[in-house]
């Protein structure tokens, strides 16, 4: 019978068994995947393991803390953090096309990833080499990329997790087998705490995505603060198992007249985009409380500079994708 017990021996045996007394490295982008892909070759090999975290800028509130303290405190596992920020930053200055922000975003990311095995692997602290790269592919993944299915081509998906085929590594894979709840309970059996494993999804190139027109500092911190308040009014209202995810989309490029205590404004929209849905595949708009639409939007407007209008997006997946870029 199938219990989350038998999957986290049988999968840490499997991972000695495959990886010896060599090393191994994982890439953490904050997503379940692959945290409890870290997670468990952590409880296999131990200090064998380098988790490495690129922060990018493009994170959301607390993120990167909930990398570097919880999922570290759940696992003691090894973490290497890149403050990579200026480099994302300079690269994404003046672009506004969506796909060109992915491929930039992917393109950075490999490259901090890579950089940061060069220095794993020279600092090591033992003769053992750098031989096999964690990676928290699912079963649906591995379904998904033989059979080809339609909307891969639509957006080009960048899993922050994911890296080039040239890397010189064997891949270590122990969700291969499993369905997204399936990881979940492996993870909290592992330890890891809800705010990691129960997550919404969230997308490899962050609110880089998020912004519609040019990725500057001032904007992801716009972002990341009406971005904070959705979260925490949706949690608050009981709303999380609900809504798929909800992205908080900042149109940079549009202004609107408001006005506020007794002056004008000329601010930004901020569009609020709750989905229910099974898989992403498809989705659509939640009908969620009027209350709680209220009070994110009365929150946003009072609380995030430059903000003076709170839109919700009524569309369902077809015709739009979930996230706006
Ligand atoms: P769309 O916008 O295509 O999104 O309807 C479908 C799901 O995928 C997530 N998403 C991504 N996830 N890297 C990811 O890991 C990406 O580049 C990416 N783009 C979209 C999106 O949040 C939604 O859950």
């Amino acid at each position: 019978t199938w219990t989350t017990g038998n999957v986290i021996e049988e999968q840490v045996a499997a991972i000695r068994e495959q990886v010896g007394s060599k090393r191994a490295i994982c890439g953490l982008s904050g997503g379940v995947d692959s945290a409890v892909a870290a997670a468990l070759v952590q409880k296999a090999i131990g200090s064998q393991l380098t988790c490495v975290y690129v922060d990018h800028g493009l994170m959301r509130k607390g993120e990167t803390e909930q990398v570097e303290k919880d999922f570290v405190a759940a696992t003691g596992v090894r973490l290497k953090v890149v403050d990579a920020q200026e480099r994302f930053l300079s690269a994404l200055a003046g672009v506004t096309e969506p796909e060109e922000k992915r491929k930039i975003i992917g393109r950075e990311f490999i490259r901090v990833f890579e950089q940061a095995q060069a220095e794993i692997v020279a600092e090591a602290p033992d003769d053992q080499p750098v031989e096999f790269l964690v990676q928290g592919t699912l079963y649906p993944d591995v379904v998904e990329s033989g059979g080809g299915t339609g909307t891969a081509n639509i957006k080009s998906h960048h899993n922050v997790g994911g890296l080039p085929e040239d890397l010189e590594f064997e891949l270590v894979e122990p969700l291969r087998q499993l369905f997204k709840d399936e990881v979940r309970m492996v993870g909290s059996e592992l330890g890891l705490p809800d705010e990691i494993v129960q997550r919404q999804p969230f997308p490899g190139p962050g609110l880089g995505i998020r912004i519609v027109g040019e990725v500057t500092r001032e904007r992801l911190d716009l972002l990341r603060e009406a971005d904070a308040i959705a979260r925490e009014e949706l949690t608050a209202a009981g709303l999380d198992r609900e809504i798929w995810q909800c992205p908080v989309v900042l149109l940079a490029d549009v202004r609107s007249v408001g006005v506020q205590g007794d002056g004008r404004t000329y601010g930004h929209p901020i569009v609020l985009r709750p989905v229910s849905s099974e898989d992403a595949m498809t989705a659509d708009w939640t009908r969620m409380p009027y209350e709680v639409l209220a009070r994110i939007s009365t929150r946003i407007t009072n609380e995030v500079r430059d903000v003076n209008r709170v839109v919700l997006d009524v569309t369902s997946k077809p015709p739009g994708t979930i996230e706006w870029e």
